[in-house]
């Protein structure tokens, strides 16, 4: 179990204010280095052992969970594929396709089944997040919805600065009452990320791409 997570230790220490990771193995970062992870965070498509063990499951979906939550709805739910099952789930994904497929009349090609059937070999640990949402909550669906998509990306964070490499991912699983069964949902629920958790090459290698932001602000009333 992860102990004394969120310790927040405010001071006048060099580089402003200390942020302790965990204290039974304490990490200490700085702000500027807490805004350099969100400003770096990269996806990594193919990720490699080791992944998060048990523990740092639980603090990557603890982050999850930490999200904003209009009304404390507690929207998400998190189903974690790792090991054999991931090849397992993976058959499973593939019967899905073949099923979708020939509701359209189309045979799904050797290509289309083996893709699906490994599609979760890449990385050692996938997450999938879904909301089930309250539909008659005056908390509006697009608001949980919204919720669950903090948590994903919460998630990533964590993950990252945990040091591991990470991706969202969905496709058309994400929408198959087939697939949201197999998971333990119902139709009403949504599937909205397979979150994919691993080891990636250093981000120094693969630099994410700055974005210019100021033709996406307006101060509104001034000109
Ligand atoms: C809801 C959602 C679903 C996504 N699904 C996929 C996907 O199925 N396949 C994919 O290649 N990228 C997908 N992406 C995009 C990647 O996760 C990633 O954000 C994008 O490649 C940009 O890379 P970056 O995160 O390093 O900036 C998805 C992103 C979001 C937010």
């Amino acid at each position: 179990m992860v102990t004394n997570f969120h310790t927040w230790t405010s001071g006048s220490n060099e580089g402003g204010d200390k942020i302790s990771y965990n204290s039974s193995n304490p990490r200490t970062i700085t702000s500027n280095q807490y805004l350099n992870l969100l400003f770096t965070r990269k996806s990594i498509g193919r990720l490699t052992p080791p992944g998060p063990n048990t523990d740092e499951i639980e603090t990557i979906i603890k982050a999850g969970a930490a999200a904003p939550d209009h009304g404390r709805l507690t929207p998400w739910r998190f189903i974690v594929i790792e090991g054999d099952q991931r090849a397992k789930f993976g058959e499973f994904l593939a019967e899905a396709l073949t099923i979708r497929l020939a509701a359209q009349g189309i045979e799904a090609s050797d290509a289309q089944i083996a893709k699906e059937q490994n599609k979760l070999l890449r990385a050692p640990v996938v997450i999938v997040v879904a909301v089930k949402v309250e539909a008659n909550n005056k908390i509006p669906t697009i608001e949980q919805m919204l919720s669950g998509a903090a948590a994903c990306e919460n998630m990533l964070l964590a993950a990252t600065a945990m040091g591991f490499g990470s991706m969202w991912r969905t496709g058309d699983p994400n929408y198959d009452p087939y697939v949201k069964r197999a998971l333990g949902f119902d139709e009403n629920d949504h599937l909205i990320g397979w979150l994919y958790f691993g080891t990636g090459p250093e981000l120094q290698k693969n630099p994410k791409h700055e974005i210019n932001v100021n033709p996406l602000i307006t101060y509104w009333g001034q000109k």
